[in-house]
């Protein structure tokens, strides 16, 4: 799958999003490295607090089907801007997806990150050894 294509997925899913407190749409799209893709999209709760990102959706949708091995995720948003993955979402990435490359795209325009670029000098599991 190309990343265009992954870019695609991440849309198709932020049709789905349920955003009526912001209007702002989500989507995401996890790839695995066997060629499966796990799509998420944000879901706004009244209370805010309560709100799951996007990406958060896509890999925990992974993770509760048993896959934890990706290689790429997609995001996208109703901005006219790029979307960057929020800071709860940088570390859930670095706990579970590490290696990835992060595509924040916008039409087919897109950039690709390293989460370490995003989350430098993160907390993670070494740091609890
Ligand atoms: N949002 C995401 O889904 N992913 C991000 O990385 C940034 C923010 C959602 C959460 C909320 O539903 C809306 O965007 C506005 O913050």
């Amino acid at each position: 799958m190309t990343y265009h294509e992954l870019v695609e997925k991440a849309y198709e899913a932020m049709q789905f999003s349920y955003s009526p407190y912001s209007n702002f749409k989500v989507g995401a799209a996890l790839l695995t490295t066997s060629g499966k893709v796990y799509t998420g999209c944000n879901v706004e709760i009244a209370s805010f607090g309560a709100t799951n990102c996007a990406e958060r959706t896509a890999i925990f949708k992974a993770i509760s089907e048993g896959n934890h091995d990706y290689s790429a995720i997609a995001v996208v948003s109703s901005s006219r801007d790029f979307t960057y993955p929020c800071g709860i979402c940088r570390q859930v990435i670095v706990e579970f997806a590490k290696d990835i490359d992060i595509i924040v795209a916008k039409d087919y325009d897109y950039e690709v990150y390293k989460i370490d670029e995003l989350l430098p000098k993160s907390f993670t599991q070494i740091d609890l050894k």
